[in-house]
């Protein structure tokens, strides 16, 4: 069977994720290039997972593959749906927050018959926000819910000289627009960015955040409303293996997506081979 040929870009602790995912060997894809700001990350990567991989710059990468998959950062998403578009890959994105400020993107993307797979992250329920928005929502809300040790350093708190030292009970330290909250809590970009695309944008899904002393985890609540009734879906995530900054669900919600496109992307070469033959 053809294998589709992947193209990392960015190979830190989600690239690492997708690599152990792949090497598992029950996903019909496989790591043929390499891109990496730092060159010896990604020379880690070939040597630890031993890929016969090309570490190559990101239009050597977007040359030579089947699929590229972003999990670099969302400084360099328009350029990797740039080059998507150029040469008429399919891409997996997982610096979400990088083309929430770009919605022409996924348009320009939509146009030229590429198709950007965006993942769910550390969230649940996207499935439902997605169906409601057919017949209309009015509301659309994510509710975070953090130990205060996990907010330390968030620019909103520090502007505000908001302290969370000593919190007793839980505090609403945030609600407002999803698009106000990227600049304020940048660590839930990618969940806010995630929300917003299921449903009504990010000017009009609010997010919550609060700091509970007696968290655990962090979770996520969604709230939506619409003319389909009312939905509420609610993750408790437990941090990555690789990094506890960073939710395991939303590395395993990327492998899913890679999943999928992979088992798209045989079947379809496996038709057209039927077709030519
Ligand atoms: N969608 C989601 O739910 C979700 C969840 C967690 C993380 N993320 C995003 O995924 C991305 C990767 O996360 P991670 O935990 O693997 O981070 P990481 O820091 O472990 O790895 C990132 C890697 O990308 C490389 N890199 C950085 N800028 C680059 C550039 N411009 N070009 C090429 N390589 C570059 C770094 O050198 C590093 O090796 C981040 O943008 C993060 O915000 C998304």
């Amino acid at each position: 069977m053809h294998k589709m040929k992947v193209g990392l870009i960015g190979c830190g602790n989600i690239g690492t994720d997708v690599c152990i995912a792949l090497q598992k060997g029950d996903i019909p894809a496989e790591v043929a290039a390499l891109t990496d700001i730092d060159r010896s990350r990604a020379e880690q990567m070939a040597r630890s997972f031993q890929l016969s991989a090309t570490i190559c710059d990101l239009e050597e990468n977007a040359a030579s593959v089947d699929f590229l998959v972003e999990c670099a950062d969302a400084g360099v998403v328009a350029k990797v749906v740039d080059a998507a578009i150029r040469h008429r890959r399919d891409c997996l994105i997982l610096s979400l927050g990088g083309l929430m400020t770009t919605p022409e993107l996924l348009e320009a993307a939509r146009q030229h018959g590429v198709q950007i797979w965006l993942p769910s992250g550390a969230l649940a329920g996207l499935d439902g926000v997605r169906a409601g928005r057919e017949g209309g929502l009015d509301r659309v809300t994510l509710t975070t819910r953090k130990p205060p040790g996990g907010l330390k350093g968030a620019p909103y708190l520090a502007e505000r000289g908001i302290s969370l030292d000593g919190l007793k009970e839980p505090k609403v330290v945030f609600d407002g627009t999803a698009l106000e909250a990227v600049k304020a809590f940048p660590k839930n970009v990618n969940v806010a960015a995630a929300l917003s695309f299921a449903g009504i944008g990010p000017e009009r899904t609010r997010v919550r955040v609060i700091a509970d002393p007696r968290a655990t985890a962090n979770s996520h609540e969604i709230v939506a409303e619409g003319a389909f009734g009312r939905l509420v879906a609610m993750t408790e995530n437990l941090p990555s293996p690789r990094n506890a900054k960073s939710s395991y669900l939303a590395s395993l919600s990327g492998c899913a997506e890679l999943r999928a496109a992979a088992e798209a992307f045989v079947m379809r070469r496996a038709e057209g081979a039927g077709r030519c033959g």
